[in-house]
């Protein structure tokens, strides 16, 4: 593991990382955390692994419990040994000489028990209490629920039943619960969600994930913007022609076909990733680097959104679904033909959107967003393309060749930001081409970006909220994303075909109409 001198001996880094995050704030209070759905994907691929990274980069607290809970009866022994496999595979920190396992693994414990089960919600809670005497940790827990979506309320329920969750106001340590995605699959069903948890819990207690809000180039943001002076004076409808962003994924749907029939890529990716990303590229600078400050200005940008009427449905918003092809030299399957997808499946698995913010910031600058599957390459990224300059100076032939400013966010895999301007090229004409300014996180800050969910639970263990998304926000993504469901529902063209390896369907393109500009080729 790199040490703080490590860092200052390489020379490579004019911010040492270690010692910012270190110096960032004091490490969360000791704890216990209980993982719901300890057998689950979700905690074996990101959960204990990030907690594994935050404890080689010195950031967890002093003392910790983690608790598996799930159905299938286990020991805390063959838990253990699971949960190194783990992190074997999955962290990004991990190797074989590694010391800080056994101290690790000896913090990890399981706990046998049904969701629908309260007598292991009450063991559960003489668990907690048992392992807190012994290893001298105070009441604080957080509740992790990485289980099926339908599971959700029933676990808050049991919570608060047995007094796991106290109602709010009663003294001793924390109470959180941290609730992963999907939040609901429209908007009466977010709304009936949140009022189920807070029926147990106050707001302050929830965190809701969204995990593109732990990753480093999305918080970088808000850095980019209200950190410097001359950004923000361009960031709005006098200098920016449009805003396009990008989520494309060279990956189909990695066996999980019964979830994305259910969900299209509007719910798996728009309603919450995307639409986060938009407001923070969006919002007015909030009044206090605070999460309720911040919060607040992000959902008036999703406020002013203009809804979309189910009649315009097919003008504003192209979905497509992707048949055969070659995706990055490898022959794959069409999506109808995976596992748990219907032959006449009319899920969408690319999606392209024209919004509209109606505010005085950013009235008549389209944003446009796209996001699917089996597309060329994986690249998330933002794109603000500025207006062309208001006079030809270089004459017709030059102009035409000059492309529009665009600084360019690259949230992964190439985290950094680009800014494309016109240079003239060396010699007696004057003849202007692109140029790139370039930004990389590698090369200046020299070290990999931890992982989305080392973050936030990092954030949910201290009880910082910002990154994680309020009823209020939720809800108004899911007002957006509902009306276009219904349109869909009533008046929707099936989703256009395209071949696994390309951009999605051509009609993509129309939601440029009126506009100078084009998707980007990425
Ligand atoms: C998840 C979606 O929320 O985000 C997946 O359910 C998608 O379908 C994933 O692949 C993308 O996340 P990332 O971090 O790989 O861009």
């Amino acid at each position: 593991m790199p040490t703080i001198q490590d860092f200052e001996a390489t020379g490579k880094t004019e911010v040492n990382p270690l010692r910012e995050g270190l110096t960032r704030r004091k490490n969360p209070d000791p704890c216990s955390i209980v993982l719901f759905g300890a057998s689950g994907d979700l905690t074996r691929r990101k959960l204990l692994p990030a907690l594994y990274n935050l404890g080689r980069d010195g950031l967890l607290p002093s003392k910790l419990a983690i608790v598996g809970f799930a159905r299938r009866p286990k020991s805390d022994e063959e838990f253990r040994e699971e949960m190194l496999e783990a992190v074997r595979d999955n962290a990004r920190l991990y190797d074989e000489s590694d010391p800080l396992w056994d101290e690790f693994a000896r913090s990890i414990f399981y706990h046998a028990a049904a969701f629908e089960e309260l007598e292991g919600f009450g063991s559960l809670s003489e668990r907690l209490e048992r392992l807190e005497r012994e290893l001298g940790l105070p009441a604080n827990r957080l509740f992790y629920l990485a289980t099926a979506p339908n599971q959700f309320s029933t676990i808050v329920k049991a919570l608060g039943k047995v007094g796991l969750v106290p109602p709010p106001g009663t003294a001793g340590g924390w109470r959180r619960v941290v609730v992963e995605k999907p939040f609901g699959r429209d908007l009466a069903s977010a709304r009936a969600l949140n009022r189920e948890l807070r029926e147990v819990l106050d707001e302050n207690q929830i965190f809701r994930i969204d995990h593109y809000l732990g990753k480093e180039t999305v918080q970088n943001l808000l850095a980019l913007r209200f950190a410097n002076g001359i950004f923000e004076p361009l960031w709005n409808q006098k200098y920016v022609d449009h805003v396009q962003i990008t989520a494309a994924e060279s990956l189909g749907i990695e066996g999980r076909g019964g979830y994305y029939e259910q969900a299209g890529a509007l719910r798996d990716m728009v309603q919450n990733h995307m639409l986060q990303v938009l407001s923070l590229v969006a919002m007015e600078p909030p009044v206090a680097n605070e999460a309720n400050a911040i919060r607040d200005e992000k959902v008036k940008v999703l406020r002013a959104i203009r809804r979309i009427r189910p009649e315009e449905v097919d003008r504003f918003v192209v979905r497509g679904q992707y048949g055969p092809g070659l995706v990055l030299g490898e022959r794959v399957p069409g999506y109808r033909e995976e596992v748990g997808v219907l032959p006449d499946s009319r899920t969408e698995t690319f999606v392209a959107l024209r919004l509209a913010i109606e505010s005085w910031r950013w009235a008549g600058v389209p944003f446009l967003l796209r996001s699917g599957k089996r597309l060329p390459k994986r690249v998330t990224e933002v794109c603000i393309q500025f207006r062309t300059p208001p006079l030809h100076l270089f004459g017709e032939d030059t102009a035409s060749s000059v492309a529009p400013n665009a600084l360019v966010i690259n949230v992964q895999p190439d985290e950094g930001v680009s800014l494309r301007f016109g240079a003239k090229v060396p010699g007696p004409d004057l003849q202007v081409r692109q140029v790139k300014m370039e930004f990389r996180y590698g090369t200046s800050f020299g070290t990999p970006t931890p992982e989305a969910y080392e973050r936030l639970l990092l954030d949910a263990m201290a009880g910082d909220p910002t990154l994680f998304t309020r009823s209020d926000e939720v809800e108004a993504a899911w007002t957006l994303v509902t009306d276009i469901l219904n349109g869909w529902e009533r008046f929707g063209k099936d989703p256009y075909q395209y071949p696994a390896g390309t951009w999605g369907p051509q009609e993509a393109d129309r939601l440029f109409e009126g506009t100078a500009g084009s998707w980007r080729r990425l």
